[in-house]
């Protein structure tokens, strides 16, 4: 746990770059489509981080609807209080997804992007949205399978450690792999399951996987028999690729949609 990515205010600040790339902005769309918000409604935002989709959930339920959005992080809680600050609507606190600080039944939906992977017990995270949630509320959960990224490395074996340490930043390295039972069991019904690829098969500077090379390059380097050396070899030989033209990049998300039951 205590090897995972730290959420403090630098990595808020690169988060919030990756996450205005037109390949998020696109993914944050279609989480919003799929939760399909009425005015009026209460949603929670678990895991709120920089507060792009809380900030959009507000507009889209309006005045007389709630959103609420919980995060361990402090640093993540100032960026999306200051990004929201003058949306009445909104309701940010300091709190974890396995002990949710609200009553049994108060949101019609809940939404939680790219976190649960960071949560050891997903058993008890699962409970807590199904707590939370009234009797056919929606749950849009999404999390990244790390398994499926696909890079055009010229030294493979090298592309495979440095990924194997990348795995050390979260928990979860595959939680859509086997999310499906535990939501079932905790009391939810799963939907739909959509997978939102993260795709460039040309390198752009402003793209989720220009962001993420350099946040995984900086993770990697130092750590667990990656030397910074071997670390910025592996960046510059995928930089070298985009420069040949040769640069591939796929990385596949899986969108849930769940009801409490
Ligand atoms: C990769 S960011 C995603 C942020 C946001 N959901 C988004 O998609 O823009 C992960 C966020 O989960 C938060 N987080 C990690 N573990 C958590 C936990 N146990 N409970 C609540 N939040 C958590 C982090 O602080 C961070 O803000």
């Amino acid at each position: 746990m205590s090897d995972m990515i730290d959420f403090n205010s630098d990595t808020a600040k690169a988060l919030e770059r990756v996450y205005l790339t037109p390949d998020v902005v696109g993914q944050r769309a279609r989480v919003l489509a799929e939760l399909s918000l009425k005015h009026g409604d209460a949603v929670l935002d678990v895991g709120v981080g920089p507060g792009l989709l809380a900030y959009d959930m507000a507009l889209t339920v309006g005045d007389t609807g709630k959103v609420a959005g919980i995060d361990v992080a402090d640093a993540m809680l100032a960026m999306t209080g200051e990004r929201c600050k003058d949306l009445p609507q909104c309701d940010f606190r300091k709190g974890d997804a396995c002990a949710l600080p609200f009553d049994e039944g108060a949101f019609d939906a809940l939404v939680s992007t790219q976190v649960y992977e960071y949560v050891p017990d997903m058993d008890k995270a699962a409970a807590e949205i199904a707590r939370v949630l009234k009797p056919g509320g929606r749950a849009v959960i999404l999390d990244t399978a790390w398994d499926s990224l696909v890079l055009n490395a010229r030294d493979r074996g090298l592309s495979r450690r440095v990924l194997e340490v990348w795995d050390e930043h979260l928990v979860h390295p595959n939680l859509p792999a086997k999310l499906s039972p535990v939501l079932e069991r905790a009391g939810l019904q799963v939907l739909r399951i959509e997978m939102i690829p993260m795709f460039s098969p040309h390198y752009q500077t402003h793209s989720y996987a220009a962001g993420m090379l350099r946040m995984i390059t900086n993770f990697v380097s130092g750590r667990s028999g990656v030397s910074e050396n071997e670390a910025k070899a592996w960046y510059d030989d995928l930089m070298a690729g985009a420069d040949r033209g040769d640069f591939f990049f796929c990385l596949n998300r899986y969108m849930f949609l769940a009801v409490k039951k």
